[in-house]
């Protein structure tokens, strides 16, 4: 596995590296949920580039950048055993020198849900993307159906900008328990832990009733609260239940739709989804 740190190394790499080139952008502080994207771009391609740079621009000022978690020696070793031949870890100078201003706006995706509560997340998400397409030029690029609306808005751009890449949508990996692999649940004490599985519980009362034939979103919504509301260590932010492209608030579910919450337990803001098929 071949170690870059800056834009003209990635270059240089790209130009021999076997075609087709996948790319996995993170974050770092990896688990099996990054490995399952990893796993699955070696399997669909002949070279498999990661990238893993905590990106500044997509946290607010009030939010955990500064004690993001980062273990860059854990994160090469599990690469290097996944198969990926490429690790772009870069410093935030090389990727934002002075002066660098531009940002994409992906317009009405990026507001609702995580976008309202996260002003400026999304242009965070989307520059920083199309960066890592622009310096890499993969044939595929993974994300995961976890953060369901950075996956939209990443297509989104990927249509309107006419990117020449295809953007491979991967399943949520779980706990046995059902909780949803992220970074934030490494801030849970046990009891917090515990009680955290809150999210996927709403979310199956959500399916539940919606194979039981309940087409009316409140009622859907109002399901998921009643669970969220029985958590004590439990504080829910939203519970949506919206039109699985554009992310519009539904009255009736009609179609595929997305429900998807945001729930704060203990210093963690957990996020979850499911999709509903029509
Ligand atoms: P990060 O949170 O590190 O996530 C990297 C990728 O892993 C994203 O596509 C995310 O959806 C996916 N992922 C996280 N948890 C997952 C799980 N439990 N199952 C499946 N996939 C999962 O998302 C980001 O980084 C950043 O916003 C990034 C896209 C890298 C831009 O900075």
């Amino acid at each position: 596995m071949r170690i870059a740190a800056t834009i003209a190394e990635v270059r240089a790499w790209r130009s021999q590296a076997p075609e087709p080139v996948g790319l996995v952008p993170t974050m770092g502080y990896l688990h099996s949920g990054h490995r399952s994207l990893v796993e699955r771009a070696r399997s669909e391609n002949r070279s498999v580039a990661v990238s893993l740079f905590v990106n500044p621009t997509q946290f607010g000022p009030q939010e955990d950048l500064a004690s993001y978690p980062r273990d860059f020696e854990r994160d090469r070793d599990l690469l290097e055993a996944a198969g990926c031949d490429l690790l772009f870890a870069p410093q935030a100078a090389e990727l934002y020198p002075a002066g660098c201003e531009t940002r994409v706006d992906v317009g009405s995706v990026a507001t609702p849900l995580e976008g309202a509560r996260r002003p400026g997340h999304f242009a965070g998400v989307a520059t920083i993307v199309l960066k890592l397409l622009n310096i890499v030029r993969p044939r595929k690029a993974y994300f995961g159906q976890k953060d369901a609306q950075q996956l939209r808005v990443i297509q989104r751009m990927v249509r309107d900008l006419d990117l020449d890449v295809e953007i491979v949508a991967c399943p949520t990996v779980r706990e046995p328990d059902g909780l949803a692999m992220s970074i934030r649940n490494t801030y849970l004490d046990p009891a917090q832990r515990a009680a955290a599985t809150v999210l996927i519980r709403a979310l199956r009362a959500v399916a539940a009733a919606h194979s039981g034939g309940e087409r009316d979103a409140e009622r859907l919504r109002q399901g998921a609260r009643r669970v969220l509301d029985a958590e004590p260590l439990a504080r829910t932010d939203y519970v949506s239940v919206a039109d699985a492209t554009s992310l519009a608030e539904l009255d009736r579910v009609e179609g595929p739709a997305l429900a998807s919450l945001a729930v704060h337990v203990g210093r963690a803001r957990l996020i979850d989804n499911l999709l509903l098929d029509a």
